[in-house]
């Protein structure tokens, strides 16, 4: 998190790159100041920090990952394990460009945005002496000071006010002059610091540790089980009573410090290894660990039942019940929710900020535990009971021992069987599938949309009218394989023709991609994007309508030798331009600024006139017109087709979509593909031979061969120009696809020069990516694909 704060510079070197980051993280940042004095401000915008003197902690701005990046919370860091252990304005963001922390000559600690100033302090009368400071303990204090300069009171600490994470230092307990208490509130979920669920508190009168939800007794030790359960680390706590004030504080040695953080699920875990508490073990029902009782164990559950945090891919219901939608549900209230009802056995959350909830029911075939895919919880069912686990062992042993005797005797009539159970599973699946068609002949799809689409009714197509259309998706109609799932030709009873895109089913990426398309695509209407029609749900199935593009996509017709001769060099300029006008409506004439992300030659789809349109919005990103550039940990899209800044980092703007443009100018031109390019005497791929050809004055030489020379050279040179400029390494470098479309259409001269363009030198790996794909920003797999060019 502490390095998301930093802009980066674009796409230097790794190695550079590295050094750099180390040098502003590290080095840079042991310089920080550690305290504002009056008419001081930390802003946001520059990565400012405020460090502690020996660097233990730092404070400063950090944008929300998900949701609006523009939104900021100012957080105190523990350095070591960049650990966020206080937030200052976790009821309210701030507006990422124009906040500030300052503190001014009246003695007033505030944070102000455009939109919202939070006071953190404020004296009854001005003070013009005052310092805040980040101490090496991690509490910010404001002091007061002497006019000789030494420190008179302290007028407000941080420690007063704790978020979810006990310093040592910090109290928990009750103030019996003010009346106040110092509780910890978890966070909403793992990513945002919202206040959540859980409060943990000190109650002096039982000497109880409590956790409580709500009203709810959730956990709870005394003095005596606290020892029980932290062993040595209970010498840590130090139980403080007076006149003023009854609390517990955490002290910490010198080799290790502790430090509680509660989580929104419920954990109270100790920073230095271990749990102190695990409130998200309690059911109501058992008594188990500090658990508290509430409520009897429901009749369809068993004792010793609990969920398991799992991971792999699994079939998601995300429309049933409204109950999830409520983005104020956390990863508890779903656990709950799913508890006590009887059909659920797992569950996730809904949200990428991690709230809201989606369930997993008891009929729901397909889960598929896996070392890779999603995380998600699920109930193992259990008989934990311990005085039968040693029966249970015992029965395993022996079990075992005959088992393996058995198997080997088995081992020749299991493998007959097994051919005769697959036919059997085939038969019946068959004949299940039949009995749906026959249920949905009569009903239309459902219509659980309405969640994001509240308007498109008349856009509801029924499961059965796309059967009968694609002729039961027969594979004589089906018209390639997309990213997210196969397409089909069908011909609706009115004759018209359409293309079903039918979304992979196992997928819960597939569903997010089907919504985003859908509102994506909706609210868009233009002559160079593909059109929908509409869609459908049926079970598990996701099924989006278009208008049928008769000859396909670019890509099916540029990269084929014999297909090729379709296209001389006034369809190709069309081709480019309708690309380019399409891509000025996302960017900037339609009501939201849309960044495709995907932008190539297999999502230009091309109509009876040769007419392209882009297609695919599955993985675009929608903005309000004021945003310009988001940052994400979630790298989707096609290798060569991405600009360096976001394959590498993941920023993303409008300008990544040009540089997808600038790709696909050099592959209409020369009617090769970017990745599979290259040239024997020099391992580039179609961009960087492009720039050789450009640096030594041959552009022409890039001219697809079944031209025939007959093109205008003009309009090649100012095409394969426009081009350069718009792969250029650097974002800001590379002119808006208004500014190229000028370029394309103006008889004008072009005067800028383009710069040495960001390109990848083709590697083995290189080769073989060729559809859209999901990469893990930090996969070491993906950044040996970058390669700097010198
Ligand atoms: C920080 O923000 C304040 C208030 O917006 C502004 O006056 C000041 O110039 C900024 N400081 C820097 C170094 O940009
Ligand atoms: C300090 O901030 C407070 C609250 O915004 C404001 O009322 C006060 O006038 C400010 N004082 C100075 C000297 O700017
Ligand atoms: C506070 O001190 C600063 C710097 O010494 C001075 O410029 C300012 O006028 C003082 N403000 C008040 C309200 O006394
Ligand atoms: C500053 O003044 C206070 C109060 O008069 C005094 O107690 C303190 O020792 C002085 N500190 C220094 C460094 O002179
Ligand atoms: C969402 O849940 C919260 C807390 O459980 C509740 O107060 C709120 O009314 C719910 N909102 C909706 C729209 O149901
Ligand atoms: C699913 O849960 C329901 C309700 O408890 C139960 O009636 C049904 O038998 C369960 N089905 C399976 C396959 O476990
Ligand atoms: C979390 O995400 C959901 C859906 O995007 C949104 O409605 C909600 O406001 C977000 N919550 C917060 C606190 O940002």
């Amino acid at each position: 998190m502490a390095c998301s704060a930093e802009r980066k510079p674009h796409a230097l070197p790794l190695l550079t790159y590295l050094l750099l980051w180390w040098w502003t993280t590290c080095v840079h940042g042991e310089a920080t100041r550690n305290s504002l004095k009056p008419g001081d401000t930390l802003n946001a915008t520059e990565g400012a920090k405020l460090c502690s003197e020996k660097g233990n902690y730092c404070m400063y701005f950090v944008g929300s990952t998900f949701d609006d990046p523009n939104e900021a919370n100012l957080y105190i860091y523990a350095q070591k394990n960049v650990w966020a252990v206080w937030v200052a304005n976790r009821d309210q963001t701030v507006d990422i460009d124009s906040a500030v922390l300052s503190l001014n000559h009246s003695g007033v600690l505030k944070i102000a945005s455009q939109h919202a100033e939070i006071i953190l302090y404020s004296p009854p009368q001005a003070i013009n002496n005052t310092v805040a400071t980040l101490l090496d303990t991690g509490n910010f204090v404001l002091q007061q000071l002497h006019p000789n300069g030494s420190a008179i009171g302290v007028l407000w600490e941080s420690f007063d006010f704790p978020t979810d994470t006990l310093l040592p230092g910090m109290r928990l307990g009750v103030n019996h002059k003010t009346g106040g208490k110092w509780s910890l509130v978890s966070w909403l979920s793992k990513e945002l610091p919202t206040p959540g669920p859980f409060r943990l508190e000190w109650e002096h009168k039982t000497k109880q540790l409590n956790i409580k939800k709500g009203e709810k007794l959730y956990w709870a030790a005394g003095e005596n089980q606290l020892k029980h359960i932290l062993g040595k680390a209970y010498h840590h706590i130090v139980f403080v009573s007076n006149e003023n004030e009854a609390y517990i504080t955490l002290r910490s040695s010198d080799e290790e410090l502790t430090e509680w953080t509660l989580l929104s699920t419920g954990q109270l875990m100790n920073r230095n290894g271990g749990d102190v508490a695990r409130a998200d073990l309690c059911y109501g029902y058992n008594t188990d660990g500090g658990c508290q009782k509430w409520e009897d164990l429901p009749s369809c559950r068993n004792s010793g039942d609990a969920f398991e945090l799992k991971q792999g891919y699994a079939n998601f219901d995300f429309d049933t019940k409204k109950d999830e939608a409520n983005s104020s549900y956390g990863i508890n209230d779903c656990q709950a929710i799913c508890w006590s009802t009887c059909n659920c056995v797992g569950f996730t959350h809904l949200y990428n900020n991690e709230t809201g909830c989606t369930f997993l029911w008891n009929s729901t075939k397909g889960t598929n535990i896996a070392s890779e895919g999603e995380k998600f919880y699920m109930m193992v069912k259990s008989n934990h009971h311990k005085s039968t686990q040693k029966w249970i062992w015992a029965i395993v042993a022996i079990g075992a021992t005959i088992l393996i005797i058995c198997l080997c005797l088995l081992c020749g009539r299991v493998l007959r069987k097994r051919k005769y159970a697959l036919e059997e599973l085939k038969a019946k699946k068959m004949g299940i599938e039949n009995d749906d068609l026959e249920a949905s002949n009569t009903s239309s799809c459902p219509e659980k949309l309405e969640v994001f689409l509240k308007d498109e009714h008349d856009k509801v197509f029924s499961y059965a009218s796309i059967v009968e259309a694609t002729n039961d998706f027969s594979s004589e109609n089906k018209l390639g394989q997309g990213g997210f799932g196969p397409v089909y030709k069908g011909i609706l009873p009115t004759m018209q023709e359409v293309a079903v895109k039918k979304l992979s089913k196992s997928s819960r990426q597939g569903l997010l991609e089907f919504k985003n398309e859908l509102t994506v695509i909706s609210k868009l209407q233009h002559t160079n994007l593909v059109q929908l029609l509409g869609y459908c749900i049926h079970e598990d199935e996701r099924i989006l309508i278009y208008e049928y593009m008769p000859n396909k996509s670019l890509d099916f017709i540029l990269f084929d030798w014999t297909k090729n001769q379709l296209l001389d060099w006034n369809k190709r300029f069309s081709i480019i331009e309708g690309i380019a006008q399409g891509l000025l409506y996302l960017h900037k004439y339609s009501r939201h600024r849309i960044i495709h992300r995907d932008l190539k030659a297999s999502n230009i789809l091309l109509d009876e006139n040769m007419n392209p349109k882009i297609s695919d919005f599955g993985i675009a990103k929608m903005f309000t017109q004021q945003d310009s550039e988001s940052n994400t940990t979630r790298i989707v899209g096609t290798y060569g087709y991405m600009s360096p800044e976001y394959a590498m980092e993941g920023v993303f703007s409008t300008k990544s979509d040009v540089y997808s443009f600038g790709v696909l100018l050099f592959e209409i031109v020369s009617g090769k593909r970017n990745n599979s390019f290259y040239t024997d005497e020099r391992q580039l791929n179609l961009v960087g031979h492009t720039w050789e050809l450009w640096k030594e004055g041959e552009v022409l030489k890039l001219v697809d061969p079944s031209l025939n020379d007959s093109f205008s050279e003009e309009e090649v040179l100012r095409c394969v120009h426009a081009g350069l400029l718009c792969v250029e390494e650097n974002a800001d470098d590379r002119p808006s696809i208004s500014n190229i479309l000028s370029m394309l259409t103006n008889k004008s001269k072009v005067t800028t020069v383009p710069k040495k363009p960001a390109y990848y030198v083709r590697t083995k790996v290189l080769g073989e990516e060729t559809s859209t794909r999901d990469f893990g920003l930090d996969s070491t797999h993906e950044n040996s694909l970058y390669v700097s060019s010198t």
